[in-house]
């Protein structure tokens, strides 16, 4: 696929994103006000939108009629809830998200905590709303979902993560890490879009696996852009790593042995994807 035909299609998929984003999720002015402009303050704000992208872009890879809005809506909510905690004094004590200030900052602390709260149960809704007439589907999003977010991946590699570098340089924890809080949410992003697009098990598979290799990638990524970027380019603090005494790839093995094993996960993906029927040049 060349790059004017990518960058069209990717911008019609985030503008899907973003209406689908506003219809599902409550007003700013529901009451609590401060809870909804919270939610949404955060849900608003400049996300590249890379989950709900590629969980509509999944689905239509096997069933270019399939709706995947409410899925893509949902892992959003996740992910977004694991920023705001994640930028928490307790947490990583980020200010800026988004490129605006953090939820926190933008209002309190007890407010975010909250705020973030609310996004978890509010995913499981859209999926229940979305899916309901479907019950297996509905049932496989939702223990998809659910794992994904729960204590052994997304919140398991939070928890290993905030240990840092005083718990021990230790390859093994740094693969639970990165597994967990990062390549988890993308692996269910392709693997909620191909069960949307009625893929087969084997299918949902191979694109849970790239999800997998692309989402370690990605946070490789995140780590070296936090050594090497601006905060204005990132929408968020830069250097926060080190200075949080974070255990990464890089900092284990080097920046070259990074850059090396993002292509290696890279291509690790493109051909788990290629293996399945799907069309999945955009992905
Ligand atoms: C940030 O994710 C958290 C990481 C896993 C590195 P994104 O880089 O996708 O953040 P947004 O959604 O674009 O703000
Ligand atoms: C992202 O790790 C993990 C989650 C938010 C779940 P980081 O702590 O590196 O993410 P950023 O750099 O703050 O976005
Ligand atoms: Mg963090
Ligand atoms: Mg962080
Ligand atoms: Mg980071």
């Amino acid at each position: 696929m060349d790059g004017a035909r990518f960058e069209s299609l990717h911008v019609g998929l985030i503008g899907e994103v973003e209406t689908a984003l506003r219809a599902l999720t409550p007003p700013a002015d529901a009451r609590p006000a401060r809870l909804h402009a919270a939610m949404r303050h955060s849900l608003e704000a400049g996300g590249k939108r890379l989950r709900p992208v590629i969980a509509l872009a999944a689905a239509r890879a096997f069933d270019p009629a399939a709706d995947a809005r409410a899925a893509a809506v949902a892992l959003e909510c996740i992910h977004t809830y694991s920023l705001i905690h994640d930028d928490l004094p307790c947490m990583d004590d980020a200010d800026l998200r988004r490129g605006r200030p953090s939820c926190h900052k933008a209002f309190d602390e007890a407010t975010a905590l909250l705020a973030g709260d609310a996004l978890i149960p509010l995913a499981f809704e859209l999926l229940a709303r979305g899916y309901g007439d479907r019950p297996t589907l509905l049932r496989d999003l939702t223990l998809e979902l659910a794992v994904t977010a729960g204590p052994s991946l997304l919140v398991g590699g939070q928890t290993e993560d905030m240990g840092g570098l005083a718990a021990g340089a230790d390859p093994d924890r740094l693969e639970f890490i990165l597994r967990g809080k990062t390549a988890a949410m993308l692996s269910a992003s392709f693997a909620m879009g191909a069960l949307v697009g009625a893929a087969s098990t084997a299918e949902v598979e191979a694109f849970r696996r790239a999800g997998r290799s692309a989402g370690i990638a990605f946070q490789l990524v995140d780590d070296l852009l936090d050594l090497t970027s601006d905060s204005v380019q990132m929408g968020k603090p830069v250097g926060a790593d080190a200075q949080n005494n974070k255990l990464t790839y890089a900092g284990l093995f080097g920046v070259p042995a990074a850059q090396a094993r993002v292509a290696a996960l890279t291509n690790e993906a493109i051909a788990l994807l290629q293996g399945t029927r799907g069309d999945t040049a955009f992905l």
